[in-house]
């Protein structure tokens, strides 16, 4: 079907329910006639339905709309880009908007990492890391690091490669088997630490694996700087610190997944200068562009580089989009928003409010952990406060899917309700947001907590 004729709502309501494959939905879900959520229409940190209801994003549209909604000036970067260069690509050949938009992302990263190759996206950035790693170590004269290293529950992609660093048991069983090498470690859930454990042994859990393994064996540790998958885990005091000491004693790379955690999310440009390490790689995407574009980056090291700088080597990968003209113009133009509008300034000043409001929550009885940094939160959901009880799987499906999405939405906030691991609710908003906003979400969200936690004490 070809058309742009403007179409009704439940024209359009047919239509997706006929031919829209949503990714990661449950299809069957509108089957019996429940309405697929169309959005229609941003502005700032609002977006809006088809029918015109309002709603606050406090997800950012999945932590990408950083810079907020509505941005014309951003769009229109690509639409002139359009006008002069609409397409070319980066396979052997070069062009303006993609050697400028390197040059200041290596200029914006942490240490020397002075190399970007580009990408359409944050799967396809994860997937390019690890086969640069096994291609790095083969062309150093060590054929057998190829092994990767990641942590329980965290979230690095669908690719068959990626997958293998995913550590979510429902998004990998269905696909396997997949790239081999692929191995997992704790990750940094200081809620519910095992008894007696103290934070080091996450790090060292690091250096065990890696031990385990046979560090010839190994060729990098990939690590989001806060984790999203399982809500928001934070860092230990010292935590990356130490990894890269142990990544440096066995040569294995150091790879920061920060598709969520650059660009601001957490008040720095990268995650990593958050936390004050250096990675021998980022993979970034999401919020390169604010997603006004699919746009993500590799970004590498300069020893990184070196190997494939000899003779006649290469490296053995691609992508036709990697670098796209109108996303890269999109890019320079939403970096230039950051900047000017202080964008990055905004978040440290604020992370405090909006942190404090989220924590003005705690009492309300299933609220068991609020965590995070930057505007990158979650409420982690319990039974029982006092012992940290979980919820069962099907109690969580009741709260979250039977009560608290649903909720939330109607009443107007979308944010993530999410049970990877525990129950958690997750906060991301765009970064333009204030107090203003913050008190906006807690409208919604504290009466929707209220009310689910008086459901599981009648359901408990
Ligand atoms: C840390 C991390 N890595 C990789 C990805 C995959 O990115 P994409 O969905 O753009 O392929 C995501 C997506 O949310 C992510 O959060």
């Amino acid at each position: 079907m070809a058309t742009t004729e403007p179409r009704t709502s439940s024209e359009l309501q047919t239509l997706a329910k006929r031919h829209l494959w949503m990714h990661f939905s449950r299809m069957g879900a509108y089957a019996d006639g429940a309405e697929i959520p169309i959005i229609v229409k941003g502005q700032g940190c609002h977006v809006w339905d088809e029918h015109g209801n309002k709603y606050f994003d406090g997800l950012s549209a999945l932590f990408c709309v950083n810079i907020g909604h509505g941005r014309h000036d951003v769009a229109q970067a690509g639409a002139d880009q359009a006008k002069e260069l609409g397409f070319f690509t980066t396979w052997s050949y070069a062009h303006p908007r993609a050697i400028e938009l390197a040059a200041r992302i290596a200029h914006l990263a942490p240490g020397d990492l002075n190399r970007v190759f580009f990408t359409s996206g944050g799967g396809e950035s994860v997937e390019s890391a690890i086969k640069l790693v096994r291609q790095f170590h083969k062309l150093t004269g060590k054929p057998n690091k190829t092994k990767l290293i990641a942590r329980q529950t965290a979230y690095h992609g669908t690719t068959l490669g990626a997958l293998a660093a995913t550590g979510i048991t429902n998004l990998r069983q269905p696909f396997e088997p997949f790239m081999p090498g692929g191995c997992h470690v704790p990750n940094t859930n200081l809620y519910r630490l095992p008894a007696g454990q103290g934070v080091e042994t996450l790090a060292e859990s690091i250096r065990e694996r890696i031990e385990f393994e046979g560090p010839d064996t190994v060729a990098a540790v990939i690590l989001e700087p806060v984790q999203n998958a399982g809500g928001c885990f934070t860092p230990p005091h010292g935590y990356f610190q130490r990894v890269r000491e142990i990544c440096d004693e066995h040569d294995v790379l150091l790879i920061s997944d920060e598709v969520i955690c650059s660009w601001g999310r957490l008040g720095e440009y990268f995650g990593a200068q958050r936390y004050d390490y250096q990675p021998d790689i980022i993979t970034t995407a999401k919020g390169l562009t604010s997603s006004y574009a699919p746009m993500g980056a590799v970004i590498a090291s300069d020893r990184l580089m070196e190997p494939f700088l000899e003779g006649t080597n290469s490296f053995a990968h691609g992508f036709t989009w990697g670098g796209h003209p109108m996303c890269a113009a999109v890019a320079m133009a939403n970096l230039d928003v950051m900047e000017e509008e202080h964008i990055l300034e905004n978040v440290r000043t604020h992370e405090h409010d909006f942190r404090s409001m989220l924590e003005s929550l705690r009492d309300i009885p299933i609220v068991g952990d609020v965590r995070g940094a930057g505007y990158f939160q979650a409420i982690e959901l319990v039974k029982d406060r006092e012992t940290k009880e979980h919820f069962s799987k099907a109690e969580s499906e009741s709260l979250l899917r039977g009560f608290l999405s649903g909720e939330l939405y109607r009443r107007g906030l979308i944010c993530r309700a999410d049970d990877r691991g525990d129950p958690v609710i997750q906060l991301s908003p765009p970064l333009i947001a204030g107090p203003e906003e913050f008190a906006e979400i807690e409208s919604v969200l504290r009466p929707v907590l209220e009310e689910a936690s008086r459901r599981m004490q009648v359901a408990c």
